[in-house]
């Protein structure tokens, strides 16, 4: 078994691999990982859109991605709560990711929140393609971490069954609540 981490990069591969013209969103871009992925897989030929609310986050990320062609991407630095601004009603999304908490080597107190997490995700799911997915990986082993699993578990185990499947990857007998991941797949 690999851990959550390993799990949701090999997720976003797939997904990236599968809608190589698509879409995508890095809800929380912070030091680029996630979204140099999306837009350094080989086939990939569409849109990413990464959102941070730190100017540092984005600073890293436009290091991080210095030798990939900027057509590929936008880097917006706001809450991703309002993703809204930033879109027509008609637009289509193919996949996004949220890596949930604090950046590594930060400020512990800038951290992503249940509320805002869940608009960016109820927005992105209500404009997901078919075969679609959002990947969260949820940390909940610090204090604002473990409020927000628990909101972000409750409001998608409420989303309804024939227009997606929502399941949770984690390990259920390690210490330490290690990071597990959540996956929103539009049917
Ligand atoms: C765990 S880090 C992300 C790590 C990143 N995926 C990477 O590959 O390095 C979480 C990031 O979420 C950002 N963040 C917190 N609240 C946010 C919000 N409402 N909107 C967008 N980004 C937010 C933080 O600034 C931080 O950079």
């Amino acid at each position: 078994m690999i851990n959550a981490l390993a799990y949701s990069q090999q997720l976003l591969d797939k997904l990236v691999n599968k809608f190589y013209d698509g879409n995508f969103v890095d809800g929380t871009i912070g030091n680029g990982h996630d979204i140099h992925r999306i837009v350094s897989n080989k086939h990939f030929k569409g849109h990413a859109y990464g959102f941070d609310i730190q100017e540092q986050a984005l600073t890293n990320t436009k290091r991080k991605l210095e030798n990939i062609n900027t057509s590929k991407y936008t880097l917006i630095n706001n809450s991703h709560e309002n993703i809204s601004n930033y879109f027509e009603e008609n637009h289509t999304f193919h996949g996004a990711i949220f890596n949930l908490g604090y950046l590594p080597g930060g400020d512990h107190s800038i951290t992503t929140r249940g509320e805002s997490t869940l608009k960016a995700v109820e927005f992105i799911s209500r404009h997901l393609i078919k075969g679609g997915q959002i990947i969260l990986v949820v940390y909940s082993g610090h204090e604002s971490g473990k409020i927000e699993s628990q909101e972000v578990i409750d409001a998608l185990s409420k989303y309804p069954q024939d227009d997606y499947q929502v399941l949770t990857y984690q390990f259920i007998n390690q210490i330490n609540h290690p990071p597990y991941v959540i996956v929103v797949e539009k049917l």
